[in-house]
């Protein structure tokens, strides 16, 4: 009592149980309740491991009908909330201004800010899960110029979201693409949820507060956005364009990423936890073959991509930090070969990560969890006399 041990980025502090998602760093495992992520990739759909996460088992197809059919009973905006869109300029980045939309619902939402009972909270939650598309989709399509689009509930979650997103003005019949449909589903499955990291810390110490579930939500978006989490992901496409246009010399760049007194940093390699290799990563990375090749998208990104990441698997700097490719590194090439501008790209995790966000947050409800409220070691002045403002 009254001894405070310091762990800065709480490295080695644990801040909850969790019955939610096991990880394995050493091993490379990412399991979702219990589920291997290589599995549930492969079989499941995007709503189903929504639901295993949040609920806790993945729903039999009455279960899964009617969480759908409710999720599609909320699958409206406010009018009122075209205006603050409105008020936007153009160029603001798609996440701030998805994570203030986010914010803003609750406004239009009372219900949904006062949660203690299972019931209000599932009622949030399935508010949540139809509006964050229509608000992903407004955001992308604000920033392209393209009249707002209200969806089509008679579509799966995926497919509904695609056709809000690239629905043109001027097409009658929208046409989906089942292989992005196919590669869509696959990536957001793979964002979906991976324990205490930035954004879901976030998330749970702000509803920790007892903080709405919306507003805990609108916070997660934001601590994504830094560069150093789901950021990471526009950055690492902007940086290989760099490096095309640099002519392609990917050593200039792994030597900068090696020079301490250089700030940059090969983006989309390294993480906190995985120290052999994402499995993320290795999902996403065989995909990207898979959806260029049917799409048939050459993109010489790809290839830099690739060198790079071999390059860096045998430079000793690299092996020494065991540093390997993350979540973030290929999953943008996917991105943009269907079409999505690299500014929404931190947008499409964080509506991947949200049936996570949303797992976590009930669950610290549900276990009662005390505030969040980490203490300090306070290293500054001791007690110093007040000076009058003439004698400083
Ligand atoms: N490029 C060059 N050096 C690196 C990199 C990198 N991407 N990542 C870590 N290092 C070095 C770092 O400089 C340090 O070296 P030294 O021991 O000589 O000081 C060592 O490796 C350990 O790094 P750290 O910063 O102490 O590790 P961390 O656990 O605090 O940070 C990280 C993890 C993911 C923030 C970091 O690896 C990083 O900045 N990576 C680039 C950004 C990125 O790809 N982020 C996405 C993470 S995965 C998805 C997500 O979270 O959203």
């Amino acid at each position: 009592k009254g001894l405070i041990t310091l762990d800065s980025g709480y490295k080695n502090t644990g801040s909850c149980k969790s019955a939610i998602t096991f990880l394995d760093g050493e091993k490379g495992i990412l399991r979702y309740r219990g589920y291997s992520i290589e599995e549930l990739a492969e079989k499941a759909d995007f709503l189903e491991v929504a639901y295993l996460l949040i609920f806790g088992d993945l729903p039999n197809q009455e279960q899964l009908d009617k969480f759908h059919a409710d999720i599609k009973k909320h699958s409206v905006v406010d009018d009122d909330v075209k205006k603050i869109l409105d008020a936007f300029p153009k160029s603001a980045h798609p996440m701030g201004v998805l994570s203030s939309l986010t914010s803003a619902l609750t406004a239009f939402n009372p219900e949904s800010v006062n949660v203690d009972s299972e019931e209000d909270m599932y009622n949030a939650i399935v508010r949540l899960i139809g509006k964050l598309p229509i608000l992903v989709s407004w955001t992308m399509r604000k920033k392209m110029g393209l009249p707002l689009y209200y969806g089509d509930s008679s579509l799966g979650y995926v497919e509904n979201l695609l056709k809000m997103m690239f629905k043109q003005p001027n097409e009658e019949v929208y046409t989906q693409n089942p292989i992005l449909i196919d590669a869509l589903d696959k990536l957001l499955i793979l964002h979906a949820d991976h324990e205490q990291n930035c954004s879901t810390s976030t998330v749970r110490i702000t509803g920790s507060s007892h903080a709405g579930l919306f507003v805990s939500i609108a916070a997660g978006i934001s601590a994504l956005w830094g560069p150093l989490h789901g950021g990471a992901n526009q950055a690492v496409l902007e940086m290989l364009e760099a490096i095309k246009a640099d002519g392609g010399d990917t050593k200039k760049y792994m030597a900068k990423a090696k020079d301490k007194s250089d700030p940059f940093r090969l983006m989309g390699f390294g993480h906190r936890v995985y120290k052999n290799f994402d499995p993320r990563a290795r999902i996403i990375k065989k995909a990207a073959d898979e959806v260029l090749g049917d799409l048939g998208v050459e993109d010489p990104i790809l290839d830099i991509a690739k060198g790079l990441e071999k390059e860096a698997l045998e430079d000793q700097y690299f092996v020494d930090r065991k540093l390997y490719p993350n979540v973030d590194f290929y999953s943008g090439i996917i991105y943009r070969a269907m079409g999505i501008p690299v500014e929404m790209f931190t947008v499409m995790f964080a509506l991947g990560r949200l049936p996570g966000w949303i797992a976590q947050w009930r669950e610290m409800r549900l276990n009662k969890e005390p505030i969040g409220r980490p203490r300090q070691l306070y290293v500054g002045e001791t007690e110093r006399a007040f000076k009058s403002i003439d004698k400083r």
